[in-house]
C-alpha cells in the first residue's frame, strides 16, 4: 500500500474506502481520470527507459502505452517480453479495474450493453454467474474478464497479470482475483468477494468501453 500512499501524496489524489477493503484511488488534475495501483510502474519505467528515447518518457506511463506494449509484445526484444507482459499487464489491468469501479456503483447495465449481455449469455444473472465462476476457478492469481473478441462478447480468465490484449481481445470489465485484492476483508473466501464486488461496478463506464470497442 505504500506505493498508493506515495502516489496520493505526490499527486493530491484522494482515496475512497469502499466496502471491499480495497482502496479506490482517483486521480485529479489532468493525469487522465486514470486510477492507479502500481507496484508495476517503477519497474515498467526502468524497462521502458531501455526501449525508448529519453525524451518520450511519460511518468507514469498512461495505460494506453501499456496497452500498446501488450498489443505489440512479440515485436519487442525477447529479453524484455516477459517483464513487460507482467508489468504493462499489471498497469493496464489495474487501470481498467479502478476506472470500472465507483463508490456509487452496482446495479445492472442498461441500453445496448445490457442487450448484448443478454444476447450473449442468456441473462444478466447468467452472465454474473459465469463471470464469478471464472474468477473462482482461476487457479492461483489472475483475473476474470468480460471481453470483446472479434465483435462478440465473451467471458474469459487469465493467469497472473496477463491481459486479454495478448489474445487480441478488448477487455471491458475485469475483476482482480489475486489474493491481495480480497484477503483483508474476505480472507480465503474468494467467491464472497466476487459476489460483493458487483456492488462497485460502474456500468456507465463499462458501457462506454463497449461502445468504443464494438
Ligand atoms: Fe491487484
Amino acid at each position: 500500500m505504500h506505493v498508493v500512499d506515495d502516489l496520493e501524496r505526490e499527486r493530491g489524489q484522494r482515496a475512497v474506502r469502499i466496502g471491499l477493503g480495497l482502496r479506490v484511488v482517483r486521480a485529479r488534475g489532468n493525469h487522465e481520470s486514470a486510477t492507479v495501483f502500481l507496484p508495476a510502474v517503477r519497474p515498467l519505467l526502468a524497462l521502458a527507459a531501455e526501449l525508448e528515447d529519453e525524451r518520450n518518457h511519460v511518468i507514469p506511463p498512461p495505460a494506453q502505452q501499456s496497452e500498446e506494449l501488450l498489443a505489440n509484445l512479440s515485436s519487442l526484444p525477447a529479453d524484455k517480453q516477459t517483464p513487460l507482459r507482467n508489468q504493462a499487464g499489471g498497469h493496464a489491468n489495474h487501470t481498467l479495474f479502478w476506472e470500472n469501479m465507483s463508490p456509487d456503483g452496482g446495479g445492472e447495465p442498461t441500453g445496448e450493453l445490457a442487450d448484448a449481455i443478454n444476447a450473449a449469455f442468456g441473462s444478466f444473472a447468467d452472465f454474473q454467474a459465469k463471470f464469478e465462476d471464472n474468477g473462482v476457478t482461476q487457479f492461483g492469481s489472475g483475473w476474470t474478464w468480460l471481453v470483446l473478441d472479434g465483435g462478440a462478447l465473451k467471458l474469459t480468465k487469465t493467469a497472473n497479470q496477463d491481459s486479454p490484449i495478448l489474445e487480441g481481445q478488448v477487455p471491458l470489465l475485469g475483476n482482480d482475483v489475486w489474493e491481495h485484492a480480497y484477503y483483508l476483508k474476505y480472507q480465503n473466501k474468494r467467491p464472497d468477494y466476487l459476489k460483493a464486488w458487483w456492488n462497485t461496478v460502474n456500468w456507465a463506464k463499462v458501457a462506454e468501453r463497449y461502445s468504443a470497442a464494438k
